[in-house]
């Protein structure tokens, strides 16, 4: 497919995000140029996406993109869009786009204004390796936020993709980027803290992250099939109170830095099970907020 005289894409930063980026909408049938800086990153962008990448100093092919997509880690985005404006490599560009999620692209991209609209692009993904990042882009959700004409260009970017654009406010941009912070980097943590238990617990450390792996995905299914709080299943579904304290008193004695985590995780479980509406459960309920309380 030609690319549109409009939407002439250009991305800079060939790292996790920017390369999948550039796999995906090369396979989508666009041509983005690609920048970087370092020749290692440039290297491995042109094996993985079988096209160009401009390494090291801006290249004056940005100035003839009309959409520029800023795919740098956080803290160098600033200057980056300060290094495109001194350079003069913005002329034919309508838009900026810039991939983090924790912060309005107002405040990520601060030297840059009309008539230059700038936006917030955030695919909700773990991107840790290119190739699958390029992959899973297909039906993730992409976040838009900024400037109208940003959103627009970013949502058509998104459906070229074939990824969902959901367009935030920028007041939501900081619980929408909680929530992918909890649902992914914490998730991992938690799933730390319970290979851990199951070190505990004797299982042979070759065998606690492939026991705990498909656990995961069965819940994941539940999750995708019923939705909250009917996924939710276990002692606190169940209103078990003993088997909350008998937690409780094992994590106090051999794992107590695990406790606010189970308390806090609890709680929440606690409310979800209350959502249910169900009146056999409460009095277990009532002892497991009973216990929780104890322990504050
Ligand atoms: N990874 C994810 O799961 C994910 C998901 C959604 C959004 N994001 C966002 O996407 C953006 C990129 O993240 P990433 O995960 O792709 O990071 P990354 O893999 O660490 O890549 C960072 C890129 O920034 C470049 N860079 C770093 N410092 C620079 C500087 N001073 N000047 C110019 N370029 C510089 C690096 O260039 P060289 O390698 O050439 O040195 C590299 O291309 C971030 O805003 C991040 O918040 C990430």
């Amino acid at each position: 497919m030609a690319e549109p005289e409009d939407d002439r894409l250009f991305i800079l930063g060939a790292g996790r995000v920017g390369t999948a980026l550039a796999i995906a909408l090369a396979r989508a049938g666009a041509a983005p140029g690609l920048w970087t800086r370092s020749p290692a990153s440039a290297d491995r962008a042109r094996r993985l996406t079988g096209r160009p990448c401009w390494q090291g100093a801006l290249p004056e092919a940005v100035g003839q993109a009309t959409r520029v997509i800023v795919a740098v880690s956080d803290p160098a985005a600033a200057s980056l869009a300060g290094a495109l404006l001194d350079g003069g490599l913005l002329r034919s560009a309508q838009v900026v786009l810039h991939c983090a999620g924790g912060r309005p692209a107002a405040e990520a991209l601060p030297g840059l204004g009309p008539p230059l609209a700038r936006g917030t692009f955030h695919p909700l993904l773990a991107i840790a390796d290119p190739e699958d990042g390029a992959r899973h882009l297909r039906g993730a959700a992409i976040a838009l936020e900024g400037d109208e004409a940003a959103r627009r260009a970013g949502a058509e970017v998104a459906r070229r993709l074939g990824a969902r654009p959901v367009e935030l406010p920028a007041g939501g941009l900081l619980a929408y980027h909680t929530a992918a912070v909890l649902a992914s980097n914490h998730a991992v943590a938690l799933w730390a803290a319970a290979l851990e238990l199951l070190g505990l617990s004797g299982v042979p450390a070759a065998e606690q992250l492939p026991a705990l792996l498909p656990l995961i995905s069965s819940t994941m299914e539940n999750l995708g099939a019923l939705g909250v709080p009917a996924a939710l299943t276990g002692p606190v579904r169940r209103g078990d109170a003993a088997q909350v304290a008998g937690a409780l008193e094992l994590l106090e004695r051999a794992a107590p830095h695990l406790v606010p985590l189970y308390a806090a995780a609890t709680s929440q479980a606690l409310r979800l099970a209350r959502a249910l509406e169900d009146p056999a459960l409460e009095p277990g309920l009532r002892r497991i907020e009973e216990l929780l309380r104890s322990r504050a």
